[in-house]
């Protein structure tokens, strides 16, 4: 399963990198307004610290305009990957720049025929939100086994992509359903590395590797 970082944030994008193990970046309107710059100039130097698909959203909400906005979010770099909503107007959008070869991550998925509308638009990835559907009481990584089923089914080859992600719990359920990327805050990236056993372990073995040093 791919690790994307879901922020805008250079620095955490950087600490990330660093660690040699994040595969691509979302960013949404939220994420990009925290960071008070334009949206060309964040995902462009995003795309100078990771070598991988990084997503960037339109705003707009009629498929002609998104369609243009698309292909101009498109240009900046080479690994863009032109961030759609998912309505009526986001489909259209999505058919029409799948078909040009610019590829589209349909965002705001809640439902699994929502998501067989990404695929058939030829969607390259499809990202439902799996806290924002616990955070009302549903069982979010349910949409993630429902769609990975389906595109099963018939050879979708629309990537799956488990946004919304909050916890530890979510990446390992969205591993285990067979999310093609899970897509999480640097939070969360950063609580997968720890366990107390690996701290008390390293700690043991370190004391101990000084005491045979004393004694040698
Ligand atoms: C997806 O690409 C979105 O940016 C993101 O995962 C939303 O997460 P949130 O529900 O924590 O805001």
């Amino acid at each position: 399963m791919k690790i994307f970082l879901d922020t805008a944030n250079l620095d955490e994008i950087r600490k990330g990198a660093d660690w040699g193990i994040v595969d691509g970046v979302t960013t949404n309107p939220s994420l990009i307004a925290k960071e008070g710059k334009p949206i060309e100039e964040q995902v462009k130097a995003i795309c100078d610290i990771i070598d991988g698909d990084i997503s960037a959203e339109v705003v707009a909400i009629e498929a002609a305009a998104m369609i243009e906005e698309g292909k101009k979010l498109a240009k900046i770099h080479k690994n863009i990957v032109v961030k759609l909503p998912l309505i009526r107007e986001g489909i259209k959008a999505c058919k029409a720049l799948s078909s040009e070869g610019i590829r589209t991550n349909v965002t705001l998925c809640f439902s699994a025929p929502q998501a067989l509308l990404a695929a058939k638009a030829g969607a390259y990835l499809v990202s439902p939100f799996v806290g924002r559907l616990d955070d009302i009481g549903h069982v979010g990584m349910e949409l993630i086994e429902q769609i990975t089923a389906i595109y099963s089914n018939y050879d979708y080859k629309t990537q799956v992509l488990a946004a919304s992600i909050r916890t530890p719990i979510h990446v390992v359920d969205a591993a285990l359903a067979g999310a093609d990327v899970a897509t999480m805050p640097f939070k969360t990236l950063d609580m997968l590395f720890n366990h107390p056993l690996t701290d008390k372990g390293l700690e043991q073995f370190l004391k101990d590797h000084a005491k045979s040093l004393a004694k040698s």
